[in-house]
């Protein structure tokens, strides 16, 4: 895993579009798939500032979707596809018919979570996948216990998910309990993982991220066995340098 450190968020939103913009100058019609949340929004925002003076080109790119609330059409004001609309696809000009969603109004969720991981396969595979780290080490919603081979499906949410999420929606009672998630087996495998991590309150969880034992209890630990990892955190989610960042000073 590459860890880089920066000095604060908005640096960090740099650095992460850097990367991204790296990406698609080489590979235009990339497969990303994408994180709401509010951590990679400075990095979307970044990304956006470059589409204007057509530093980077989103007309070839294929998006998928990282998760769902079930039950929730796209309108609905709480559905994560309205989110990454209004954060990523929007801004970057990318229209609907270039992204695969996760269906939360499908009248079956679960042939739906099939579909979509047909789908991620005929592709070849996500190229990047933008991810956060949840407060209790999710990535999507991969609650834990999530399995490093579990497949796209539904979910419940941990009750720390739905308080995490609570300040999003106007209150807890608001939150689905339910929810669909690309699963953890194909987000592994992508090609590259970014994987953003911003301020003092995720620090437990990213030490037992990078430094626990790799266990279904804290589904982020699995990152450390994925094939290519770029973790950018700035400092407040460092609770100290790493031991390989320490040993290179
Ligand atoms: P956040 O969410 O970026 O809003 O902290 C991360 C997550 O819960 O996956």
């Amino acid at each position: 895993m590459d860890l880089v450190v920066e000095r604060d968020y908005p640096t960090l939103s740099q650095a992460a579009a850097d990367l991204v913009a790296d990406l698609l100058t080489v590979k235009p019609d990339a497969r990303l798939v994408v994180a709401t949340g509010e951590t990679p929004l400075g990095l979307y925002r970044n990304l956006a500032d470059r589409k204007g003076p057509g530093e980077v080109d989103t007309s070839r790119l294929r998006v998928f979707q990282l998760d769902e609330y079930l039950g929730l059409t796209v309108d609905d004001s709480r559905s994560l596809y309205r989110w990454m609309r209004e954060a990523f696809l929007e801004p970057l000009a990318i229209p609907d018919h270039q992204v695969t969603r996760l269906p939360g109004d499908a009248a079956s969720p679960s042939e739906a979570c099939r579909e979509y991981d047909q789908a991620i396969e005929r592709a070849g595979g996500y190229d990047l996948a933008i991810l956060g780290l949840g407060p209790n080490g999710h990535l999507g919603f991969n609650e834990p216990p999530s399995d490093a081979d579990a497949p796209t499906r539904v979910v419940t949410l941990t009750p720390e998910s739905v308080r995490s999420n609570a300040r999003y929606w106007g209150g807890e009672d608001r939150v689905p309990r339910q929810a669909l998630t690309a699963g953890m087996k194909h987000l592994l495998a992508a090609r590259h993982i970014l994987l953003l991590v911003s301020g003092q309150g995720k620090r437990e969880i990213l030490a037992r991220t990078l430094e626990g034992p790799m266990t279904p209890e804290v589904p982020a630990s699995f990152l450390q066995r994925a094939p290519r990892v770029t973790m950018i955190a700035d400092r407040d989610a460092m609770a100290a340098p790493p031991l390989s960042v320490a040993d290179e000073a």
